[in-house]
């Protein structure tokens, strides 16, 4: 099955086309054709998504997006993301999978954008090619100059060896979820932030410290500079609810800690560095220590990060670490996928439609709260 996947729920814009065949298990294998991402670099003169402007981007984009890859010609179905998300955003790929189901004459499915990315770190896409190393090193700038597209070819992907019930910790812009894992399709939600998201923290300390958005990036870079030349920082910052008998977390007490740290006063290069490292350091220990409690508690050999912040190099590290450690099997997808693309979209969308989970074009709906597993 050739399919198309449409991702606008954020500030990135993606298309991406796999051909994928076989059910979920030893014998799914795919290829990418092409996969394409636009990022909205306009808000980081803001400082945060604006929602009717990052409409009026994914609009814009996702014409220019699709010139490059229609080459690939019609697909046999289009995956588009339903939700979560901001709804703006959400309606400008809807519509436009609805116009292309039309033209095409082809079935949609909507997809669950957070299911995308617990999907791209399941599958292993490896085997890359030599296109793909070449692109990589030449991300290439579209003629617009707020958005950057990234463009690359895979020969042939399949899922990583591993076994059910996995845990998901998936951290993003939005999202903060431990979700069991079942098998893929169904969830059970164990734990979730109780103010911020991880991904959210991120951006406002980065914007504390004078960083444009998104904040992740930056604050990372900073912080392994950091640790690269033994900076610390004083007093520590708190690990919020890392002690308590659940696997909720809050991250803005966290985030207040470093304003009161911070404001008013004039902070050097190497303060910057300083209080970044520190406050990665106590993310990074509080979503490790949780999951791998809640991991043990239900008896899962399977630890899965996804979401824009697993790009982060230092969680990765911890993860890595302490699932070795544990003798865990650990999950997680290579940077340049972690954040949002529509080859995520087309993976999920592809299982999803192998169970016939059609919906009519004219009732998708976007829903900006749509929940894990639920049908979009
Ligand atoms: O999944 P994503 O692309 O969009 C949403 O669905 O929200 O995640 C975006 C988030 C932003 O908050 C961004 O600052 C964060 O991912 N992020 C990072 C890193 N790269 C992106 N956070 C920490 N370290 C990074 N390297
Ligand atoms: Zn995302």
């Amino acid at each position: 099955m050739k399919i198309l996947g449409v991702e606008t729920s954020a500030d990135d814009t993606g298309l991406a086309i796999i051909n994928a065949e076989g059910i979920f298990g030893p014998q799914f294998t795919f290829s990418i054709l092409s996969n394409v991402v636009s990022s909205q670099l306009l808000h980081a003169l803001y400082g945060g998504i604006f929602p009717a402007m990052a409409k009026r981007e994914h609009a814009k984009n996702l014409p220019l997006l699709f010139r490059k890859i229609e080459n690939n010609g019609p697909a046999d179905a289009i995956a588009v993301t339903a939700g979560p998300g901001l709804e703006p955003c959400l309606w400008t790929g809807i519509t436009f999978a609805q116009e292309l189901a039309q033209k095409w004459s082809v079935p949609i499915v909507g997809v669950n954008h957070m299911e995308g990315h617990i999907i791209m770190s399941m599958v292993s896409v490896a085997n890359m090619d030599d296109k793909e190393k070449l692109a990589k090193n030449n991300h290439q700038k579209t003629d617009r100059a707020h958005s950057n597209v990234l463009k690359y070819s895979v020969a042939s992907a399949t899922l990583k060896q591993f076994e059910f019930p996995a845990l998901a910790l998936l951290i993003s812009g939005g999202h903060t979820e431990l979700v069991l894992v079942k098998e893929f399709g169904h969830y059970e939600i164990i734990g979730k932030t109780r103010d911020d998201a991880v991904g959210e923290a991120f951006d406002k300390v980065a914007r504390m410290l004078g960083f444009p958005y998104p904040g992740g990036p930056v604050i990372a870079k900073f912080a392994e500079e950091a640790r690269t030349r033994g900076l610390t920082r004083e007093p520590a910052l708190p690990r919020p609810m890392l002690h308590e008998n659940n696997f909720d977390f809050s991250f803005a007490g966290l985030k207040t800690a470093v304003l009161r740290q911070v404001e008013n006063r004039t902070l050097s290069e190497d303060d910057k560095r300083a209080v970044a490292r520190e406050f990665e350091e106590a993310t990074a220990e509080v979503l490790v220590a949780k999951t791998m409690r809640a991991a043990e508690e239900h008896g899962v050999q399977t630890v899965l990060l996804g979401g824009g912040v697993s790009a982060n190099a230092h969680i990765r590290r911890c993860f890595a670490e302490t699932s070795a450690k544990m003798g865990m099997r650990f999950l997680v997808c290579p940077t340049e996928h972690s954040t949002d693309n529509g080859l995520m979209i087309a993976l999920a969308g592809y299982f999803r439609a192998l169970k016939r989970e059609f919906t009519n074009p004219s009732e998708l709906i976007a829903r900006g709260n749509l929940k894990l597993g639920e049908r979009a």
